[in-house]
């Protein structure tokens, strides 16, 4: 259980990017974050992720407050951030430096495999096309079996093919292990597509607006009139957003 209690930050210029945030969020569960920029949804991955620390409010995950990165919780970027001196392989065992060679080899390469890329862990990263490295990121944040995962706004510098591709596969992979996400994103169809709950956010400063339970099975059929129905919920909700306070 990730637990987030009243969390606010003002940063030190004085921008009061987040206020009163709490939401508490069941193992394996699929939270999407949805509002426009300025909304503090990168300020919120990076304070669940202990790489910034809360002017206010608390972290903790199954009781234990968190306030340094965590070995438990990791978050991936819009864009892949490989290191470029590093093999595939490589980048994906960066987190495993504990495990012996052999060891690390077998979970290198069954992560590779779980993206679809088990033939190209001696590529480097400038080799790879974009969807292809943020694959690689989704499996080296996942072979070290994080509880949560934090995404922020994974594949928004992808085309709409290929993200519709990785929304799958990042389900496929999610239903191994069932780490608890929290992505933040601005397309409306991943967030249906993918979340249990979607969050809306507003700005100035970042807070909960609203709250929305989708209860489709998934995978889910895009084209399906449930789908549209929740997506005309959501929809109304932005638009709420979008109003003056
Ligand atoms: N390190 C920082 N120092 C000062 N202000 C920041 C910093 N990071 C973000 N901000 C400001 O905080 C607000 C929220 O930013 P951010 O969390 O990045 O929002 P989002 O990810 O929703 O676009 C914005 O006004 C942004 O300019
Ligand atoms: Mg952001």
């Amino acid at each position: 259980m990730l637990t987030l209690r009243n969390l606010g930050k003002t940063y030190a210029n004085g921008v009061h990017a987040l206020e009163g945030f709490s939401l508490s969020v069941a193992r394996s569960e699929i939270i999407a974050v949805i509002g426009g920029s300025g909304c503090g949804k990168s300020t919120l991955l990076r304070l669940i992720s202990g790489l910034e620390t809360p002017t206010r409010g608390t972290v903790e995950l199954n009781g234990e407050p968190v306030s340094q990165p965590h070995p438990l919780i990791n978050l991936i970027f819009q864009e892949p951030r490989l290191l470029p001196w590093l093999t595939v392989a490589n980048n994906v065992g960066f987190g495993l430096a504990e495990l012996d060679g052999a060891d690390r080899g077998r979970r290198v390469e069954a992560a590779l495999k779980k993206v679809g890329l088990a033939k190209l862990g001696h590529r480097w990263p400038k080799e790879l096309s974009g969807g292809q490295a943020q694959r690689v990121a989704i499996a080296r944040a996942l072979v070290t079996r994080p509880e949560v995962l934090l995404l922020d706004e994974p594949f928004s510098a992808l085309d709409a093919f290929t993200r519709t591709d990785l929304q799958d596969h990042l389900l496929d992979i999610w239903s191994e292990t069932r780490p608890t996400l929290i992505l933040v994103t601005h397309d409306i169809d991943e967030a249906l597509v993918l979340a249990d709950r979607i969050i809306v956010m507003r700005p100035w400063p970042g807070r909960i607006l609203d709250e929305i339970t989708i209860e489709l099975p998934k995978k889910r059929d895009r084209t399906s009139a449930a789908f549209e129905a929740a997506k005309r919920q959501l929809l109304l909700s932005l638009n709420a957003s979008l109003q003056p306070a």
